[in-house]
């Protein structure tokens, strides 16, 4: 499928969960795990004026970290809309914003030609219908429903092209009660070339698999749809304050590694905080990540799913090269089980050339340096003639 050919290649996407749900700074799901009542909970929304909010900031962040598309919460699950709306007065520009976030930043995106995403959760947790559910209160989720596809409508329809809609919260209904058919068919006519994902309840074109990673420890199974993995920076998606329990850079490179390794896509989550500012933490890792993909990001965009598996770390490959990423490091190891003709090896950093001992069925690196040249990941290069015979089937777990 044509359509997808950006989107597989571009391996790297930032996700941004943003909202009045960044005030009380206690994650994104505050106002449900503290049954805050719904007109309480409505105050956040008359403090929400983000005056540091400059989306062309988040997405020269993004391109410096090798991010090649941005997906934002238009609408959590609270309900509260960045974007105007006429079926909601819970927006940005009805409420203290006073402006429509979401145009601002479809403006920046397109700009810098940065793909466009929009996350859109079906759930809204201010609707009694939704928690009654559409035998108990018929009449309530129609006019939810309604609701819903008039708001994906809206989205669909007020901010030119969108290259991604990354629906949620379709739990515990299923898409004949979110009439998710009838919804996507919409979605298509109004834009022909977007990229849906699974969680109308339909397949659609890509599946989500949240906090972990197909194909690596202690997940065996490679979708053979394509996927994302969708994960947090540290353990929150919405601004969580006192979380300070932050992946490192070198644990992000690995997962990003892994998920190439499996032929998927990784999507990284930022949480900004109340005034529009991406936290410091996370632009110190998210910019160290951009330094090591600056070098090495041959190994990550366009690579196809690993040939074969690698015990210290994990391997991408493309064309006639294959990419060992090595997250240990040691001056002496073996690629085993394979049997691969090389030709050449070196880093990629910087071309070095690496010396190797082709084995029958092992290639034998010895006397490397004592250090990592990349201490966040060392890529060697393997160059290769004919086939990659692999005698012990790819799970690119480290
Ligand atoms: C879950 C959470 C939600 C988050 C999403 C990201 O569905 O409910 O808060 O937005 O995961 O994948």
């Amino acid at each position: 499928m044509d359509r997808m050919k950006w989107w597989r290649e571009a391996k790297f996407g930032m996700f941004i969960h943003w909202g009045v749900y960044s005030i009380p700074a206690r994650g994104e799901w505050v106002m449900f795990n503290e049954r805050i009542p719904k007109e309480e909970y409505r105050n956040f929304a008359e403090k929400f004026s983000p005056d540091k909010y400059n989306p062309e900031e988040w997405v020269s962040l993004a391109k410096e970290s090798g991010m090649k598309y941005m997906v934002l919460t238009t609408r959590h699950h609270d309900g509260f809309s960045l974007f105007d709306s006429k079926v909601s007065d819970f927006t940005a520009p009805k409420t203290a914003a006073k402006r429509d976030l979401i145009k601002e930043y479809v403006e920046a995106c397109r700009k810098a030609g940065m793909r466009i995403g929009f996350y859109y959760s079906l759930l809204d947790w201010r609707y009694d219908a939704y928690f009654l559910g559409p035998e108990k209160d018929p009449d309530g989720w129609k006019d939810f429903v309604e609701y819903v596809h008039t708001q994906v409508r809206e989205l669909m329809t007020n901010y030119g092209k969108i290259d991604i809609l990354w629906y949620d919260g379709g739990w515990p209904y299923k898409p004949e009660q979110w009439e998710s058919e009838k919804l996507n068919k919409m979605v298509r006519e109004l834009q022909p070339e977007i990229i849906i994902n699974n969680r109308s309840g339909l397949p659609e074109d890509f599946d989500t698999p949240e906090q972990k990673i197909p194909g690596a420890f202690p997940n065996p199974e490679i979708p053979e749809r394509d996927w994302e993995s969708c994960m947090t920076l540290n353990d929150h998606w919405g601004y969580c304050e006192n979380d300070n329990n932050w992946k490192s850079p070198a644990r992000i490179i690995w997962n990003l590694a892994t998920c190439c390794a499996g032929g998927g896509n990784y999507l990284l989550n930022v949480g900004p905080k109340p005034d529009g500012t991406i936290p410091e933490e996370s632009v110190r890792i998210l910019k160290e990540v951009g330094k090591w993909l600056k070098e090495n990001g041959e190994s990550i965009y366009g690579s196809e799913r690993g040939k074969v598996r690698f015990h210290l770390g994990t391997t991408t490959s493309k064309g006639n090269k294959i990419y060992l990423h090595t997250f240990y490091w040691y001056e002496e190891f073996a690629l085993p089980n394979c049997k691969i003709d090389v030709i050449n090896a070196y880093f990629l950093k910087d071309g070095t050339k690496v010396n190797y001992i082709k084995e029958d069925e092992r290639i034998v690196f010895k006397n490397l340096p004592k250090t990592p040249p990349d201490k966040l990941n060392t890529v060697i290069v393997l160059e290769y003639e004919g086939e990659v015979e692999t005698l012990e089937p790819m799970r690119p777990f480290p």
